[in-house]
């Protein structure tokens, strides 16, 4: 937990699984029901395969232990039930291991529309329907793994990659663009904004994502489309350390955003 959080994480019973009450299950249904409206055809198919190989339902919170069984069983990737955010070196670890960390914790109906920390919904929904892509969870290995190797002063600028994918990224199928990113996924003022088409949409492009400063607090101005995850985890060929060395020579690129807000 972050020290402003009024959350408190989740300790799972003896059976190793996760309760949740009438309230907080009411909460999933409702943000459940809400989103798959929102979302519309405008998820993209590995995400819709995702969520019905993990027998996602409105009526009840996943359990963290049956989700990553079922991963195991697809990609070989799993989940594995943290407090909330963790430090980085902790979770880089753990996505080169397949494993993507999960805070098991749900909002409250007062942070229904927006909350700035992950809880279960945005991990859950947002998050793993995506681990059943075995091309997704080729770039979530390598991903981790480089972000453990780089000098410790490029590390920022690397995850600017995983916000602008695994976060917030977008992919073109047959011609239409579609999201995958699970904060689109899981959050309903994004997939409105994302829908709309008021945000920059630019081509996947490395070093143009590794100069490219973004904020957690707003709607985001700009999103990059990749045309496949084969394409996505093949990006990782490239010499990063290189990349990422010539990024930070020539700067970013001007913001997109009010830098004193
Ligand atoms: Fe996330």
């Amino acid at each position: 937990m972050g020290k402003s959080s009024t959350y408190t994480s989740k300790i799972p019973g003896p059976d190793g699984r996760f309760r949740y009450d009438a309230e907080e299950t009411a909460i999933w249904s409702e943000l459940y029901r809400r989103q798959m409206e929102k979302l519309g055809d405008f998820a993209c198919l590995s995400y819709l395969a995702g969520q019905e190989k993990l027998g996602f339902s409105p009526n009840s919170v996943p359990q963290v232990s049956e989700i990553d069984q079922r991963l195991n069983a697809l990609t070989g990737a799993g989940v594995k039930p943290v407090a909330a955010i963790i430090p980085q070196a902790e979770f880089s670890g753990l996505l080169s291991e397949r494993r993507f960390p999960v805070a098991t914790f749900i909002r409250r109906r007062e942070h229904i529309d927006y909350i700035e920390e992950p809880d279960i919904f945005h991990e859950v929904f947002g998050h793993c329907p995506m681990l059943t892509d075995p091309a997704f969870c080729v770039f979530m290995e390598r991903f981790g793994g480089l972000a453990q190797e780089v000098p410790k002063k490029h590390v920022l600028r690397l995850y600017r990659l995983w916000w602008f994918t695994v976060e917030f990224g977008l992919i073109r199928e047959d011609g239409a663009l579609k999201a995958f990113g699970a904060g689109i996924m899981s959050s309903p003022s994004e997939v409105d904004h994302a829908k709309c088409g008021t945000a920059d949409v630019l081509p996947f492009d490395l070093m143009t994502i590794f100069r490219t400063a973004y904020r957690i607090d707003i709607l985001q101005p700009v999103y990059f489309v990749i045309n496949s995850f084969d394409e996505l985890a093949a990006s990782l060929d490239e010499n990063i350390p290189e990349l990422l060395d010539r990024a930070r020579d020539m700067g970013d690129l001007p913001p997109r955003f009010d830098i004193a807000a």
